[in-house]
């Protein structure tokens, strides 16, 4: 078999299920921008058929769907240099899913630990699409050749599932057609944890607003959750190092230095020794600066509807001028009549 060379390109999803935090931001939107500013082909998706694996509410559905598109672009996504669409609106995403379904083994399926973790005690109750949910996530990033995929630690296992689905693809029917594809994980140090726990992961479902930065947040609540948000008693410690049982204390200092575009070394060269008291206030101003921006922007955008689903579908249009043809060969490649 001879080596194809594919050409670079990013693509990656977010479920529209309502409810963007500030490590949706950091971990996801900010390095999807990233990369779009890199030159690199970007290709983001809000994975709407991924959503309905477990009940959505259809106008929320709808409502999470905009909200997220709004999303991307307030954090710095350009339509015009990225594709941005909603998974649904290209066939190709569950065409290539089908066919994966076909490809991926029962064994393969049943190993995965999302499955395991979402579907909870009551699996025999779990949808049929939660389980091939794996099949259709890389779908979505082989019907593109994506390349690259930037996703967070817990996505770890579906995007080795993807590289077994392309490898078995590729074998079976004796072809070098889809790529492996490079994960791109988000590293633990820039994970953002809860502002009321700093051993939970900041999270939408969690019962306390105060534990999270939403995207939604006005300048004024962003600045209160920060100023409430739990620490020790003891002042910042000198290095690094120290951070290491303090919990509350890395989170704070991680968020600062995602934010602030340095390292964690460089802010504690900036701010070791500090007490909260001082700490605080700084990353206060550094949070409301760079996210009251983005939230505005948000509500900006949400004014207009029709503008956003223009730009979902003329994204949709893009995308599928890439995947029709992938989908097509593929056709060809397994013995599909009329491909
Ligand atoms: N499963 C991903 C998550 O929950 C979302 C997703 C769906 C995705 N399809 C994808 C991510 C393709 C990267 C590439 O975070």
């Amino acid at each position: 078999m001879t080596e194809v060379a594919f050409t670079p390109r990013v693509f990656s999803g977010i479920q529209p299920s309502g409810g963007l935090t500030l490590g949706n931001y950091l971990g996801a939107l900010k390095r999807f921008a990233k990369a779009q500013d890199q030159g690199i082909e970007t290709i983001y998706c809000m994975v709407d058929l991924h959503a309905i694996t477990v009940w959505q509410d259809p106008e929320k559905l709808r409502h999470a769907t905009r909200e997220l598109c709004a999303g991307f672009i307030a954090s710095g996504l350009d339509p015009e240099k990225s594709i941005l669409f909603n998974q649904s609106q290209v066939a190709e995403h569950a065409q290539l899913a089908w066919i994966f379904n076909c490809v991926a083994r029962m064994g393969w399926m049943k190993r995965m630990t999302q499955f395991k973790d979402k579907a909870g005690k009551n699996a025999e109750n779990a949808s049929l699409g939660l389980f091939g949910y794996p099949a259709l996530m890389a779908a979505d990033i082989l019907v593109y050749h994506a390349t690259h995929v930037p996703v967070g630690e817990d996505q770890k296992q579906h995007l080795e599932l993807t590289r077994d689905i392309a490898t078995k693809f590729n074998h079976d029917y004796g072809v070098d057609f889809f790529p492996i594809t490079e994960p791109v994980i988000e590293g633990a140090a820039t994970r953002v944890m809860s502002l009321r726990d700093g051993s939970k992961k900041m999270s939408k479902s969690d019962p306390s607003d105060m534990s999270r930065i939403n995207l939604t947040d006005d300048a004024d609540t962003i600045a209160k959750k920060i100023r409430k948000a739990k620490t020790d008693p003891e002042p910042l410690p000198s290095d690094a190092d120290g951070l290491a049982d303090r919990p509350e204390a890395r989170n704070l200092i991680n968020i600062y230095a995602a934010l602030s575009d340095q390292s964690v070394d460089q802010v504690m060269a900036e701010l070791g020794g500090k007490a909260f008291s001082e700490f605080k206030p700084v990353l206060a101003d550094l949070a409301v600066a760079q996210m009251a921006p983005i939230s505005a922007e948000m509500s900006r955008l949400m004014q207009d509807p029709s503008e956003i689903d223009r730009i979902l579908a003329n994204g949709a249009d893009r995308a599928r001028a890439i995947a029709a043809p992938i989908l097509k060969k593929t056709y060809e490649i397994i013995g599909m009549v009329g491909a």
